[in-house]
């Protein structure tokens, strides 16, 4: 397939990319500068040049591939309004994404979080949730998903709150960048509350079998590690970094301490049966051994 991937210059996006790549697929890859373009490039993608916010050209990647891979999402948007900016760019980018392909039956691909539910790993028929500052991509993941019943072979993966490669990445990196900072690996609660996590290798494939053959209105759960307790991921940060290891207060963490203080384990039963799903890269534990002071 020729694929039109968003954001393949990100984490996750630059392992989508060698994904395809690697499988046959071509990419065209959106950049929106020089430095992407580049780095597009050296992997071996074709460039389209825009940014998400250039709604037509969006649609013109969309119309020249056989399907799309929706990865991008500004999350440096500075401002108090910021995030709010961001969720509503990557909302109209989805939305004319989906447009373009209505009645054509060619797949898009897009991403959300694995959801949390109180007592018990979250599974892929748990619904994302619809409160909090990021409700809104949830309402965007949703309403592309709903274009099933208009003619889109869409679907979306669901990432755990840590995406790893060379120990970087994801909610355990937050808690290593702030160790840096700070001089204490902090975390915060008892530290018993459990975090799910993918090596990016291992989510890029899961993509590329939903682009290949997951059915339309699908979402999948890209899941390695159902659950490490922090203080354990906090253990190893410490040590790797040459720091102290405490529980800090949550309010430590700002906006992200209440949803870093939450136990939120999932799994990918379903996923690893019905696609054939084999995470093979190294557990997030493994991984953070990469980490140098
Ligand atoms: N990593 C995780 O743990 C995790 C967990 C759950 C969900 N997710 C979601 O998964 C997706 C990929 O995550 P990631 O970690 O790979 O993100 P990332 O490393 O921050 O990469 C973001 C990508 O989006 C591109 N981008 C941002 N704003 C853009 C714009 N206005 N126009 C065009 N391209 C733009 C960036 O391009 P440049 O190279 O030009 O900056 C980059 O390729 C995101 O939607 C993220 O929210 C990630």
């Amino acid at each position: 397939m020729y694929v039109f991937v968003t954001g393949g210059t990100g984490t996750v996006g630059s392992a989508v990319v060698s994904e395809l790549l690697a499988h046959s697929h071509g990419v065209l890859g959106l950049a929106r500068s020089e430095v992407s373009a580049a780095a597009l490039e050296a992997a071996g993608a074709e460039v389209l040049e825009g940014s998400t916010a250039d709604l037509d050209i969006l649609r013109a990647g969309a119309a020249r591939a056989d399907g799309v891979i929706s990865l991008a999402f500004n999350h440096h948007l500075p401002g108090p309004d910021g995030l709010a900016a961001a969720i509503a760019e990557e909302s109209a980018a989805l939305a004319a994404l989906g447009e373009e392909l209505v009645g054509s039956h060619r797949p898009i691909v897009t991403v959300s979080g694995t959801p949390q539910v109180p007592g018990r790993a979250s599974t892929e028929a748990d619904p994302l949730p619809l409160d909090g500052p990021v409700a809104g991509r949830s309402r965007s993941v949703n309403a592309l998903l709903a274009r099933a019943g208009e003619g889109v072979r869409a679907s979306a993966v669901r990432l755990p709150r840590t995406v790893h490669n060379q120990g970087r990445g994801g909610f355990a990196g937050l808690l290593a960048e702030h160790g840096r900072r700070s001089g204490v690996v902090g975390y915060p609660g008892d530290g018993t509350q459990r975090w799910p996590a993918v090596h990016a290798r291992d989510a890029a494939v899961l993509f590329r079998l939903a682009l290949e053959s997951a059915p339309a209105g699908t979402a999948w759960h890209a899941v390695a590690d159902e659950g490490d307790a922090v203080a354990a991921l906090a253990a190893v940060i410490g040590r790797r970094l040459g720091l102290p290891v405490a529980a800090v207060p949550t309010e430590t963490f700002g906006p992200f301490g209440p949803i870093f203080a939450l136990d939120q384990p999932s799994t990918s039963a379903h996923t690893r049966r019905t696609l054939g799903w084999e995470p093979t890269h190294q557990s997030l534990l493994e991984d953070l051994e990469h980490l140098e002071p």
